[in-house]
């Protein structure tokens, strides 16, 4: 087969990965396998460059062991120098090449291709090519580096990147927060350290399988529950281990909820159920304007039993929002709804988020609508498995499940 050929067979692979996987990571995985099996490479890795850090991530891998998560600085060895200049590398013998860092040699193998991951915009970082059983033609080279321009396209188009550090200050923080609860005569640790920071204005989507810990850390940050262990900070404030009423006075001030059930109090209309909450809070926006702003001001009178599900749950952030609170928490908030529905529902939590500068962070299942966050975490196995900044978020009037 032609050089020309294996570009085009490569290429068109990698298209058909970036597209049908449902997850970056997973397409990233599938590709490093089939790239690994077309050209006899024992290992494959992808790495991106984190500027704030001066480090580079590991992002995806096939190999022996998933290292995915690991970095390495800029300055050390072949994956810096080559996220940085964006000009392939080849080491034909790692053991004996200055171009290797030692002390990381296992990271290259015997033999090493390192491609840049490059975009018009810049290098976002590389991808390396492990333990070929023959040497890398010249337009084998040139083939794997278009190849892996197209990903870098992809990459930069989808959003995939580390949690960027931007300076600016937390609203919250968790700091090594831990859940544990009894289960019959276990000890079952559900969070195990889990550290985030969530900032001011940003749409925060929290994915993760279930039963993994996702409503419980939301039910940490909200002050309905409590951490077994470590902080929950707000604002510079320590709530870690908070009185009833500093409590009481966190949820009425600072949190707004919404679950996936409604949750409406059946014999007050839609306006009353939301003047409720408004009289107990400290500054409240008016409950019609409230209402306004879900576009129910139609149904006030109404009571929920005459109300559609989208309509109940629009009611539902009506009363989460009329309270003014700096965060609102959303678990699964579409998941009871049917498509054009839940698309209405996030397309009034993306309007509280650009027009009030809410602090939202949304539990979901749904991994289409964690294209619509400024960030997306994932929980796995109790613990922060990805942070990722979406360079540019959907609208969610552009979602589709
Ligand atoms: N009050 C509780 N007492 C005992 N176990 C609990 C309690 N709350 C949650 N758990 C357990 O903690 C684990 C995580 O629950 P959690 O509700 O946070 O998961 P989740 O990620 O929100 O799942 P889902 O996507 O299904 O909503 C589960 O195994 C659950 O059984
Ligand atoms: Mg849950």
């Amino acid at each position: 087969m032609s050089a020309n050929d294996t570009f085009v067979k490569t290429v068109w692979m990698i298209m058909d990965e970036l597209q049908n996987a449902g997850q970056m990571e997973n397409a990233l995985q599938l590709i490093l396998e089939r790239l690994c099996g077309e050209f006899n490479c024992a290992e494959a890795s992808i790495w991106l460059k984190h500027e704030a850090d001066q480090k580079c991530y590991m992002i995806a891998s096939k190999g022996n062991e998933d290292n995915t998560g690991i970095s390495i600085g800029f300055n050390l060895g072949l994956i810096g120098k080559v996220s940085m200049s964006g000009e392939t590398e080849y080491v034909k013998d790692c053991k004996n090449d200055n171009r290797i860092d030692q002390k990381n040699a296992h990271l290259y193998g015997d033999n090493c291709l390192a491609i840049p991951l490059k975009t018009p915009y810049g290098v976002m970082g590389c991808a390396l090519l492990i333990n070929r059983d023959t040497v890398f033609t010249d337009e084998e080279v040139k083939s794997l580096e278009n190849a892996f321009a197209v990903i870098a396209l992809d990459l930069e188009d989808k959003g995939f990147s580390f949690d960027v550090n931007t300076g600016r200050k937390p609203l919250v923080s968790l700091k090594g927060v831990i859940k544990e609860f009894m289960s019959g005569e276990e000890l079952n640790r559900i969070l195990k350290g889990i550290d985030l920071d969530v900032y001011e204005g940003e749409l925060l989507v929290v994915l993760g399988e279930s039963g993994c810990g996702k409503s419980t850390m939301l039910n940490i940050i909200g002050g309905m529950d409590k951490a077994t262990q470590g902080q929950l900070i707000v604002e510079g404030k320590d709530f870690s281990d908070p009185s009833e009423a500093e409590l009481t006075d966190y949820r009425r001030d600072y949190i707004g909820f919404i679950f996936q059930s409604y949750n409406l109090m059946p014999n007050l209309t839609a306006l009353e159920n939301i003047e409720f909450i408004a009289e107990i809070s400290k500054h409240p926006m008016s409950s019609k304007e409230a209402l306004e702003m879900v576009g129910l001001a139609d149904r006030a009178d109404r009571y929920p039993s005459a109300l559609s599900g989208g309509q109940q749950q629009r009611v539902c952030i009506a009363r989460a929002i009329v309270k003014d609170p700096k965060i609102i928490l959303a678990d699964e908030p579409t998941a009871a709804l049917d498509f054009t529905t839940g698309q209405g529902v996030l397309k009034v939590i993306e309007k509280v988020v650009k027009e009030k500068k809410t602090t939202v962070i949304m539990v979901t299942h749904n991994v289409e609508i964690a294209k619509m966050a400024d960030r997306v975490i994932k929980l796995k196995n109790g613990l922060i498995s990805s942070i990722r900044t979406n360079f540019h978020p959907l609208r969610a009037e552009d979602l589709n499940w």
